[in-house]
């Protein structure tokens, strides 16, 4: 499991008990519904997708024909895997390799096994929430690469990122187009925040969508076989459990959309007709008109212009790019440089441009 909670999310993590003594629930969930629902434009963060049954759907939308994202990835990671492992580790000096959100290390192991042709003195440190992720990863390693170097660590990334000690080069990984489910700010901020662990000459190798034909990218987060929809839908049931709400899920939907004017796809969740939701755990009512949207998820694409201003917003230049032959993914290599960090947020991402009147 390796999706990232906003830091709010994160910090109000801690378990409390809500009205039904011994069902614990979550209160910055609580909180999230209770903002997130009572604002004109609904909104849930797709951080909150990540149940059991949500990572299960999202394995299964991984393998699926229209979700091009991580067959692409790996064919990157596999075919480029040697180039990618000499950028990783350039020259004697030993490697941490930081993954964050490793998830069970199926996309990591072809750069390992590249790392250890390279006769590379390389520790790989993957981090996930799942401890179950991480024994599968091990096992994983075990079997495929037995003797190479592996520490997992178990945990939310920024409280306990390694220590890397002096003399040791640092390179952290952020794949599977994870960075796109943030907000520009969003994304800024976390990548400055990794920024932080990282000396100049360090690295960070990130797995980002690019952006295309709006079909193919559309079709990706709306699948004929429905799964992308169960998962959407999924968060529903996962508040009608956790937080005793009663939405009726069949009268629900899924809707994608994808916009080339920002190169954003989003999902929603659209209620089917005019109707109140429950919850008991917060003591509250949610009232849905017909067509009413709640926005779930951004996945953002990115282009070269795009991924240079968040280099250089963020305290890297960028080093270079591996791409698929379509040119639909990349898996670009950012090295951290000495310059400071602007105290300010910087301007959002250049505006779409106005529609022809
Ligand atoms: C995890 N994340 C990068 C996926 C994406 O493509 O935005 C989540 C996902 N949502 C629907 N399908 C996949």
């Amino acid at each position: 499991m390796s999706r990232v909670r906003d830091r709010e999310a994160s910090s109000a993590s801690t378990r409390a008990t809500g009205d039904n003594p011994g069902e614990p629930c979550d209160r910055a969930l609580a909180q999230a519904v209770v903002e997130g629902l009572g604002a004109p434009q609904k909104t849930l963060s797709s951080a909150w997708f990540y149940d059991d049954e949500g990572s299960r759907l999202f394995q299964e939308i991984m393998a699926l024909d229209a979700y091009y994202l991580t067959r692409t990835e790996h064919g990157i990671l596999r075919s480029r895997g040697d180039e990618l492992a000499r950028r990783i580790a350039p020259d004697a000096r030993p490697v941490d390799l930081v993954e964050l959100g490793s998830g069970d290390g199926e996309k990591t192991l072809s750069i390992c096994e590249a790392l250890a042709r390279r006769g590379a003195d390389c520790v790989f440190k993957p981090m996930d929430i799942s401890p179950h992720a991480l024994d599968e990863l091990s096992r994983r390693f075990a079997e495929h690469l037995p003797g190479f170097p592996v520490q997992p660590l178990c945990g939310d990334y920024f409280l306990n990122w390694p220590v890397t000690l002096p003399g040791r080069r640092q390179v952290a990984m952020f794949l599977g187009s994870n960075l796109g489910n943030q907000t520009h700010d969003g994304a800024i901020s976390l990548l400055r925040r990794m920024r932080e662990h990282l000396r100049p000459g360090d690295a960070l190798v990130l797995g980002l969508d690019l952006e295309k034909d709006p079909h193919v990218i559309r079709a990706a987060y709306d699948d004929p076989e429905g799964v992308t929809a169960r998962f959407n839908l999924n968060l529903l049931v996962r508040l009608n459990r956790e937080l005793g709400m009663d939405f009726d899920v069949g009268q629900f939907s899924h809707y994608a959309t994808y916009s080339p004017l920002d190169g954003a796809a989003r999902s929603f969740i659209v209620s089917r007709r005019r109707q109140i939701v429950h919850s008991r755990r917060l003591a509250c009512d949610f009232a849905f008109e017909a067509g009413e949207t709640i926005y779930t998820e951004q996945s953002q694409k990115y282009n070269r212009g795009l991924i240079d201003t968040m280099a250089r917003e963020s305290g890297f230049e960028v080093q270079c790019h591996f791409t698929d032959e379509r040119g639909w993914y990349t898996v670009v290599v950012w090295q951290a440089v000495e310059a400071t960090v602007p105290p300010t947020m910087p301007p959002r991402r250049p505006r779409a441009p106005r529609p022809p009147s």
